[in-house]
């Protein structure tokens, strides 16, 4: 493979930006400096270099759903919104619970043109797959019923299933949300007739997620298994982490939706906004920007949830949950560094750097001389609005769309090689993630 020179580019180190060049040979990066020469070169000038965004959490529907979202779509998508990794959740159909339908899944995610991994599911009785899967980022419980049929309830076998992990070294990724509350819930609101969609967000409370977490956590100090929490969404939910994180192996995302969505766009978006954990306060969301902040919340991860737009307009109670997200996370974050609302640096720690670290993935999420040359090159002076009809994702909407947002990706690189380009998805071979934890 040739190499590559990114010349003039304000490059985003974890500690500082620098001005100056990255030489990239055989998909690595080789140097980074000043005056750097050598094969093809690619003058950035005035624009940000990061590291190539990595997505610990997408939903791209193969085997079972690709009417909605497929590798190939699913991963432009990422390719267009900055992100040159995605980690991809199990709960396809049929899901993703052995051996060998993680295989399966393999050969289907060969069309995807951006790096990729993959989280492998529990479900109640699949503790032998457990002992002896390799190759994964972690095994998903969903501790409430969400898209999908996997539900792990029992406490007995999430704790059990957890020490299989705790031995292996493996994380545990949760879905916290209490089913026995929000079954009892949603039976109460449906009972008296509430079709509006804030009944959805009272159906699936606060507290609903808060227990979740809260026991599992406990479940986890007691396994002794490092626990990532999903989608955090409630002021509750940071206060228990808080708690946790100094006793226990704990780790924690943030999606876009809620931390750029409230309650109140329900008005606008209705239905739409369906997603689980439902939309909560503007006092959550600025729960959850206060700990992202303060290292609480480690990263921000999309949930990327594709479903066709003609679903998402039935009642609230029929519709299904999820909004996509993988084109809007980058244009949403860096309007908020346009606002002062935080620092590219910051970007890159939440979006690469801890998502590498957390799931222990080879040679990713920093740029680093031996580092994969994943990058992604911002204008942080573009100004455009979010369309549906410019969207990569299968889906063709955006619960976004119709907001003007300034700063966006203009290049996304994967191991050396150009994948999006302003406007435009290139030719790529996306390759399977290796974690450091497995060697
Ligand atoms: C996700 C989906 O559609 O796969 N939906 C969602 O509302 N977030 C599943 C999930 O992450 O819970
Ligand atoms: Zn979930
Ligand atoms: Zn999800
Ligand atoms: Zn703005």
């Amino acid at each position: 493979m040739s190499e590559l020179v990114i010349k003039n580019g304000k490059i985003v180190l974890p500690e500082r930006t620098i001005s100056g060049d990255i030489l990239i040979a055989e998909g690595k990066i080789e140097k980074i400096g000043k005056n750097l020469s050598g094969g093809i070169i690619l003058d950035v000038k005035g624009k940000y270099v990061l590291p190539g965004l990595i997505d610990a959490h997408v939903h791209f529907r193969e085997p079972g759903g690709s009417n909605k979202e497929d590798w190939f779509t699913g991963s432009s998508a990422a390719a267009a919104g900055g992100v040159s990794c995605v980690l991809e959740m199990p709960n396809t159909q049929p899901p993703t619970v052995t051996g060998e339908l993680l295989n399966e899944k393999r050969k289907y995610a060969r069309r995807s043109v951006v790096d990729y991994g993959f989280h492998f599911g529990a479900s109640t009785s699949n503790i032998d797959e457990l002992r002896r899967v390799e190759g994964i980022a972690s095994v998903k419980f969903y501790m409430g019923s969400t898209t999908g049929s996997l539900l792990v309830e029992s406490d007995a076998i999430l704790y059990e299933q957890l020490r299989v992990l705790a031995k292996r070294n493996i994380p545990a990724t949760v879905h916290a949300e209490s089913e026995r509350m929000i079954s009892y819930l949603t039976n109460k609101l449906r009972s008296t007739c509430r079709i509006d969609a804030e009944a959805y967000s009272e159906a699936r409370p606060n507290m609903s997620a808060a227990e979740a977490a809260n026991r599992i956590l406990s479940l986890t100090k007691l396994a002794g298994n490092h626990t990532h929490l999903c989608h955090v969404s409630t002021k509750e939910e940071v206060d228990i982490l808080g708690i946790y994180r100094a006793n226990a192996q704990v780790s924690s995302e943030a999606a876009p939706h809620h931390l750029f969505l409230t309650k109140k766009d329900y008005k606008e978006l209705g239905t739409r906004a369906k997603t689980n954990p439902p939309m909560r306060s503007k006092e959550d969301q600025d729960a959850l920007w206060k700990a992202l902040m303060n290292g609480t919340i480690d990263m921000i991860a999309t949930d990327h949830a594709p479903h066709l737009l003609d679903s998402k307009d039935w009642g609230i109670w029929e519709a299904p949950s999820g909004v996509p997200g993988l084109e809007t996370m980058l244009p949403l974050l860096l309007d908020a560094v346009n606002h002062d609302r935080l620092t590219l640096e910051q970007v890159a720690r939440l979006t690469a750097e801890n998502p590498a670290r957390i799931f222990s993935i080879k040679n990713k999420g920093q740029i680093k001389a031996g580092y994969d040359a994943d990058l992604t090159i911002v204008d942080m002076s573009l100004a455009k609005k979010v369309e549906n009809d410019k969207l990569f994702t299968k889906c063709a909407w955006s619960p976004f769309a119709g907001r003007k947002l300034k700063g966006w990706p203009v290049k996304t690189i994967v191991r050396g090689n150009v994948v999006y380009d302003e406007g435009t998805i290139n030719k790529n071979k996306g390759e399977e993630v290796r974690y450091d934890r497995f060697s």
